[in-house]
């Protein structure tokens, strides 16, 4: 077991009605704020109206950019800089997904700088001052809520890239339930695929923990639990709190302690997916992880046999635990080829360019240029 400093600051505000307390915390923070929102669904669902109303209530004057998308772009993210900036903002309030969540850490941060804000992801600045981020999270899957991480695109350099800082911890996050039964099914499934994913990231990583695996298993185990019946009743406020706070500790650090890293190179190669051709996040990595265990059978069989056994309950070898994850996240209703999805012509080329461009690899299983025609070819 490796050495670690754990410290995760951000304070989780959980359950039914939370959000009677939002006003007050915001005041903590000043009086200005930048709304962050995405693209239509808290309209649709009435919260955006609620929302305002706890602001207004609680004295603040808001200003807002939304239309966040999901798989989110550097554009967006300077553009609401610019409002922030302009309007003297002193908080950044995400209220959505991981996207929006995402947006408004980089946001956060990019607004008192004068630089633009993909200095932070092409390594050229490191932040040192931003904004406190508040998050109202709609949709279990990322994370977001309360890791430091965020994920957005920039089409013109082909890159969807990830940034870290511990500044972007939101101060507060308030997770109810309630706001996550409006999410539909697929995207329900693929937060759960998702969450997942995070929990395999972590057991593919280096160095050996067993109190880690144990938590990835439970964590795991209780996707599975909650997670099927869900996608049949969506309006089960139980499966989604399990759900909810499912998805918060599987990439709040936790299970990364006394590891010394988790791999992700599953994530960075469904993150080409995502960029070339909008797929969502849950769903390039239920397409990805099957193919990429087949790619690493050799050096990770035994992990590979005992995750499976661990998830199924039976004695695995590697082939039969990839096969039975395959077919779990099939039940999900995920795809696991690229063909299972609407893709107008996806090209091998194209992906494995766009592979090299992003110098995708893993931290644990190297994942070497000349492997990636290969990968691709797995789940093609
Ligand atoms: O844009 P709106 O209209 O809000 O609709 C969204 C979007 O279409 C909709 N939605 C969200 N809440 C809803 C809802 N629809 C109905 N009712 C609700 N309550 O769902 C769609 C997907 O939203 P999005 O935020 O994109 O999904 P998710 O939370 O899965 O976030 C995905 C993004 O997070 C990144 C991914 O790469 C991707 O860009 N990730 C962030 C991580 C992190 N910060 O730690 C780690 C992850 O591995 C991941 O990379
Ligand atoms: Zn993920």
């Amino acid at each position: 077991m490796e050495n670690f400093t754990s410290c995760n600051p951000t304070t989780i505000h959980f359950g039914k009605g939370v959000l009677s307390n939002l006003g007050p915390t915001l005041n903590l923070f000043g009086n200005r704020v930048l709304l962050v929102s995405g693209q239509s669904s808290i309209k649709r669902s009435g919260l955006h109206g609620r929302i305002l109303k706890y602001l207004n209530d609680s004295g603040l004057t808001v200003f807002e950019y939304d239309g966040i998308c999901s798989n989110p772009l550097i554009e967006d993210v300077e553009a609401a800089a610019v409002v922030g900036r302009k309007n003297q903002v002193d908080m950044v309030l995400a209220v959505g997904g991981g996207s929006v969540v995402d947006s408004a850490k980089v946001i956060a941060l990019t607004i008192p700088v004068s630089h633009p804000a993909w200095d932070f992801f092409a390594g050229k600045v490191t932040p040192n001052q931003g904004l406190p981020i508040i998050a109202v999270l709609t949709l279990a899957a990322t994370g977001s809520e309360m890791n430091p991480y965020a994920v957005v695109s920039n089409r013109e350099v082909k890159l969807k890239a990830a940034v870290s800082s511990p500044l972007s911890y939101p101060k507060h996050s308030f997770l109810d339930p309630e706001l996550t039964l409006t999410v539909p099914q697929d995207y329900t499934a693929y937060g759960i695929a998702d969450l997942i994913a995070h929990c395999m990231e972590a057991w593919f990583g280096a160095g050996d923990c067993p109190m880690s695996d144990k938590l990835i298993l439970g964590i795991i185990k209780e996707a599975m639990e909650a997670g099927p019946p869900l996608l049949t009743d969506l309006q089960n406020y139980d499966l989604r709190a399990r759900i909810m706070y499912a998805a918060t500790l599987a990439l709040n650090g936790i299970t990364m302690q006394g590891k010394v890293s988790g791999d992700w190179g599953v994530h960075a190669s469904g993150h080409i997916l995502s960029l070339l051709y909008d797929v969502p996040h849950g769903a390039s990595l239920t397409i990805v992880y099957p193919a990429w265990m087949r790619l690493f059978k050799d050096q990770a069989g035994d992990r590979i046999a005992k995750l499976g056994s661990g998830m199924s309950g039976k004695m695995l070898d590697a082939d039969q635990a990839i096969d039975w994850i395959e077919d779990f996240f099939l039940s999900l209703d995920c795809p696991v080829k690229l063909r299972d999805l609407n893709v107008p012509n996806p090209s091998v080329d194209d992906i494995v360019e766009a592979m090299k461009i992003g110098k995708v690899n893993g931290m644990n299983m190297k994942l070497a240029p000349e492997y990636y025609p290969k990968l691709v070819e797995l789940y093609y």
